[in-house]
């Protein structure tokens, strides 16, 4: 097991090098205060330090390092069939910020768990809004970014460019900046262990590689919510998954079934063919002004 990082006062180090006001005090309510929210939905991101309890996150490194394991194995599970990171998807302090945020309800897309050695080759600027194709924000979709061991300027840092989550473009289609800073980004790079940084999916970002981190893998899991109101884009087995979650209790009695709810989701593949066939010229002249009301 990777050894966790002592930050000692690092809670009241800027958590940017640019940005000392980006920083939610880990004392904050449990609930979202005002300010955050507003903060979340103008920046598109919101940072919580020392979110997960220290024994939480003792566990989830243990298991991510078994997980990591079983890959070297090829013994390929579903992430919500393991018991610490299946509970993270509905781990209560971070649903009910996520209700003040985009509620009253959303569905879990997907948790993605990495542990990054060092050396790792980083990864380019990018979204992660799922729509196909990109053309609107109407709806709200965010990813969770837990970083169990912290950050602390080796293996990897976080790029954000505040604001952009209004920007529509492709998914990938900024990835020609590489892990360059951006007119107006942000650098994380200094995060106690148990920090999550709530991310709208649409908000541009990048991991830029970095030394060091020998004795130091970077302990990452990520997992995404849809608010409710359209229908996402999800991949062939989402259903399955859900399964697994709720016979697992994920739903936690009841109170967060809503979470795994498939019927939140299309699968994207039928579709693709027909729609590069018919995708020529504007959109808008094809719908010919027909919402999904009309
Ligand atoms: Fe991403």
């Amino acid at each position: 097991m990777a050894q966790m990082l002592d930050h000692g006062d690092s809670k009241s180090r800027p958590l940017f090098r640019r940005d000392k006001a980006a920083v939610t005090p880990s004392s904050a309510p449990d609930l979202v205060s005002e300010a955050d929210q507003e903060f979340f939905h103008r920046e598109g991101y919101l940072v919580l330090p020392s979110l997960i309890d220290s024994d939480f996150n003792t566990r989830l490194i243990d298991e991510l390092d078994e997980l990591v394991l079983h890959r070297q194995a090829k013994d390929h599970r579903m992430i919500v069939s393991y018991e610490q990171m299946g509970l993270l998807t509905s781990h209560p302090p971070i649903i009910e910020r996520l209700k003040a945020l985009i509620g009253p309800r959303f569905a879990m897309h997907h948790i993605h768990s990495a542990r990054h050695e060092a050396g790792n080759g980083g990864v380019n600027w990018h979204q992660d809004y799922e729509q196909f194709p990109q053309t609107n924000r109407s709806h709200i979709m965010v990813h969770v970014f837990y970083y169990l061991n912290g950050l602390n300027g080796t293996v990897g840092d976080l790029l954000v460019l505040p604001r952009s989550q209004n920007l529509v473009v492709p998914n990938g289609g900024i990835g020609l900046f590489g892990t360059h800073d951006l007119p107006g980004s942000l650098v994380v790079d200094d995060l106690p262990p148990g920090s999550a940084i709530i991310v709208h999916s649409a908000l541009w970002h990048a991991r830029r590689p970095k030394p060091g981190g020998e004795d130091h893998a970077r302990y990452f899991i990520d997992v995404s919510y849809c608010q409710h109101g359209v229908l996402w884009p999800a991949y062939p087995r989402i259903a399955e998954i859900n399964t697994t979650a709720l016979e697992a209790g994920l739903g936690r009695e009841g109170d967060y079934d809503f979470l795994y709810d498939s019927d939140q989701f299309f699968e994207r593949r039928p579709l693709d063919e027909s729609f590069k066939e018919h995708n020529q010229g504007s959109i808008a002249l094809q719908m010919k002004g027909v919402g999904v009301d009309g």
